[in-house]
């Protein structure tokens, strides 16, 4: 099912303040980024990834709220395509329905932008971003084995897809 216009309006009546801003990632962010990604993830990107994100034109932006940073996002465009490379929020604001607004914000993004698919992998175990995705339109398109690094060895990404409606 292609999401269109009409719909991410309907998506986007979540939480919403004047607060709240998504906005340009520089590299004056890279402290706090950082700070979420090491304590957020097991296995973090390193600060030269990070730096290495903002030179290389991926595009990164932060979620902020009353100036502070409280998440990020990162993706690379190709033609009509949006690759969805790492999404995270602090975990002390986590479950507050700032992701499904990051999210929310994307989508809108990609479909502002001519985008026709957005894609995104996720580890197989991660319920809560598996969840936050299939009820915003994603739709699972296939696994891609041992795709993360895990205590025990690898572990397996599942691929999803949303496709956006233009017009
Ligand atoms: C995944 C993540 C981005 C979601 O952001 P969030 O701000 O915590 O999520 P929200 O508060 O917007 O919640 C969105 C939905 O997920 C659900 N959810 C959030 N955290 C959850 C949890 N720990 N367990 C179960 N469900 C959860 C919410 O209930 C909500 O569902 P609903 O719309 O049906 O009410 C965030 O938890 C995160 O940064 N996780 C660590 C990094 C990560 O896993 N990134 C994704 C990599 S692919």
């Amino acid at each position: 099912m292609a999401i269109d216009k009409l719909n991410l309006d309907k998506l986007d009546s979540g939480r919403n303040t004047f607060a709240d801003t998504v906005r340009l990632m520089t590299q004056f962010d890279l402290q706090p980024v950082t700070a979420i990604e090491n304590e957020v993830y097991e296995f973090p990107w390193t600060p030269g990834i990070m730096s290495d994100c903002l030179k290389c034109g991926y595009h990164c932006y932060v979620y902020e709220v009353d100036c502070e940073v409280r998440g990020y996002l990162i993706f690379s465009t190709v033609l009509d395509e949006m690759h969805l490379l790492n999404i995270c929020i602090d975990s002390a604001y986590q479950n507050k329905g700032y992701g499904k607004q990051f999210i929310n914000w994307l989508i809108n993004f990609a479909h502002d932008n001519g985008t026709k698919t957005l894609y995104l992998e996720v580890r197989v175990s991660n319920h809560a971003a598996i969840h936050l995705y299939q009820n915003l339109g994603f739709n699972e398109i296939g696994i891609r084995p041992d795709y993360y690094p895990a205590k025990n060895g690898k572990e397996d990404a599942q691929l999803f897809a949303c496709e956006l409606a233009w017009g």
